[in-house]
């Protein structure tokens, strides 16, 4: 018989998070205790007892990996992160320590706009050489999927730049990168007067562009009093989605204002962020089936509050993923495991509930129904912890467990 390529061994347990968000996510997890896994050809082949594999699976030339008694699971999915930009915002953190708000800083002349001059400037390769070590750090923490918007080229051509990059960097690295355009994330400084006319330059070029370069599978906007209304955040996702992007929200971040309704009535893939959403969003949300992506290093690093209610979206049904919204702005960290942390202190998830939101609640975000779990006949994108469970994640906080990371059967 065709024998393994990998076999890891001598587990704790491996989670194969094969469950729903509906249930208990500690039953999600599916747990298989001292269970190994074979992958081959990229793919999971075997999950289950050491003892019941069948003979001739392992040969001379499987690479077995022992667990040493600590726990496995699958490669986390990162659904929120502005990964592509150039220069950075240190001093706007300092200003914030000071007691500026971002939505101050931001009408000085900083905040976003102060990013896409910077990316405007970069050209391609320099905005590869910016994002490889981002992406290797991400892939060090046991991500091995990410999310990357668009967002600081604010025109046709510095759109286009970034989503370009975002592919090449893909094919580059073992990190796979799914594209979103959000062009709508701020009101670039030349159309402050014009906002109608930017609307026009989104929806009548950039979108049509984009679509027909195939180079954004979501299309997401900012809807907050400081970036786009309600009314033309739905003009721009009705728009994006007939052209085949599924839409996506940054939803009721800084203020309450029905982000999360809209993300329902346009039956969005997720809406994100969810400091201030109202009871009646949960609750449309719950009843549409739009993913919650939280995002709370931002809510920390921003030094805002409140924290997105996790608890109660979970309760309403929802399903929560969570994501580390790596940008130069409102969270400068590729730190997923801190995210998972944040969670359980600050929006009343369990472990169990972060862990799923960060592996299979995160895929089902991202219409990845392969990934975030380890399953036979999947992508074997498998992460080795030096813990011997997944509790230790939040707990040791901020910390750094994953030991090898693995992306379609390769070791990373
Ligand atoms: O998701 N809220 C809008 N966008 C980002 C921040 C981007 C920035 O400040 O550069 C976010 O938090």
């Amino acid at each position: 018989m065709e024998t393994l390529e990998l076999l890891v061994r001598n587990t704790s347990e491996v989670l194969t998070v094969e469950g729903s968000h509906t249930e208990p996510a500690e039953k999600a997890l599916t747990p298989q205790p001292n269970a190994c896994v074979g992958v081959r050809r990229g793919k999971v082949w075997y999950v289950g007892p050491e003892g019941a594999l069948p003979p001739g699976a392992v040969g001379p030339s499987t690479r077995v990996i022992d667990a040493h008694g600590q726990f496995v699971g699958p490669g986390f999915v990162d659904p929120h992160t502005h990964a592509v930009f150039a220069g950075e915002r240190a001093a706007e953190f300092d200003l914030r320590t000071q007691g500026a708000t971002y939505l101050q800083i931001a009408q000085a002349g900083g905040g976003i706009v102060s990013t896409v001059r910077a990316t405007r400037f970069a050209n391609e390769e320099d905005l590869i050489r910016l994002a490889l070590p981002r992406l290797q750090m991400m892939l060090e923490y046991g991500i091995t999927t990410a999310e990357v918007k668009s967002g600081y080229g604010l025109n046709l051509q510095d759109e286009l730049k970034i989503l370009r990059v975002v592919q090449r960097l893909s094919a580059l690295q073992p990190l796979e990168l799914i594209p979103t355009l959000l062009c709508a994330h701020a009101v670039p400084e030349e159309y402050r007067e014009w906002r109608e006319a930017y609307m026009d330059l989104c929806i009548r070029e950039i979108i049509p562009a984009v679509a027909e370069q195939g180079l954004a599978r979501f299309c997401d906007v900012f809807a907050e009093q400081s970036a786009f209304t309600l009314a033309e955040a739905r003009r721009i996702l009705v728009a994006a989605q007939k052209l085949g992007m599924k839409p996506r929200l940054h939803a009721d971040q800084l203020t309450s204002n029905g982000g999360a309704e809209l993300a329902a009535e346009l039956g969005a893939a997720t809406a994100d962020h969810l400091e201030n959403v109202s009871d009646a969003g949960i609750r449309a949300m719950a009843e549409a089936g739009v993913t919650a992506v939280l995002v709370p290093t931002s809510t920390l690093f921003l030094r805002v509050r409140p924290y997105a209610p996790g608890r109660k979206l979970r309760d309403a049904g929802v399903n929560v993923a969570l994501g580390t919204n790596l940008n130069p702005g409102s969270a400068m960290s590729e730190n997923l495991p801190l995210a998972m942390g944040l969670a359980c202190l600050e929006n009343g998830l369990t472990a169990a509930e972060a862990y799923w939101a960060a592996t299979r609640g995160a895929a089902l975000a991202l219409g990845l129904n392969t990934y975030g779990r380890i399953t036979v006949g999947d992508p074997a994108n498998i992460v080795v912890f030096s813990c011997s469970n997944y509790r230790h994640l939040p707990y040791h906080l901020g910390i750094n467990h994953a030991r090898i990371v693995i992306k379609d059967g390769h070791v990373v």
